[in-house]
């Protein structure tokens, strides 16, 4: 496993759409290693192929429960439900959070490293980051859907917000 260079805003590879995976073999499971070591490392809830420089439709997200990185290899939106509205930041633009407007529920279908297709649905944060990280296989960033970044003392009231519901 090796810690990989988190690309930032500005970069092209952030902007084009990812082609699929059709072989699943050793280096994509490095790939998917890299990722996990290196979201571990910057801390976040989720991270994409093409953050650190891959054109593929490869991302991992934190299972809230389980505390472990679920593998999404060319995952699919099968149904979104309800809407949420939160604060929303990115690895690639540190430092940042915009108000992103979301589903609530998510359905998705994706393949495991080593290509079987499972099917898992994500709600709240869950569905959110499914939702952010999916984007990222197209190239597109939260920041085309607000209108102006959050302060500081803005995000902080959303999350204390949050804590007394
Ligand atoms: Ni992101």
């Amino acid at each position: 496993m090796a810690l990989r260079k988190i690309v930032e805003q500005g970069e092209k590879c952030l902007t084009k759409v990812c082609r699929p995976v059709t072989e699943f073999n050793p280096r994509l499971h490095a790939l998917l290693d890299d990722l996990a070591e290196t979201l571990s490392e910057a801390g976040g809830a989720g991270l994409a192929a093409p953050q650190v420089g891959i054109l593929r439709r490869v991302c991992i997200v934190m299972d809230e429960e389980t505390e472990e990185y679920i593998e999404l290899v060319n995952p699919e939106i099968l149904f979104q439900k309800g809407e949420q509205t939160g604060p929303e930041g990115c690895l690639s633009l540190p430092g940042k959070w915009g108000l992103v407007t979301r589903p609530n529920q998510v359905r998705i279908r994706a393949q495991d490293r080593d290509g079987n297709w499972f099917e898992m649905e994500g709600e709240g944060l869950m569905a959110r980051c499914f939702c952010h990280e999916l984007e990222h296989l197209d190239g597109h960033l939260y920041t085309e859907r607000i209108d102006r970044f959050l302060t500081e003392e803005e995000v902080e009231a959303y999350f204390e917000q949050e804590e007394v519901q």
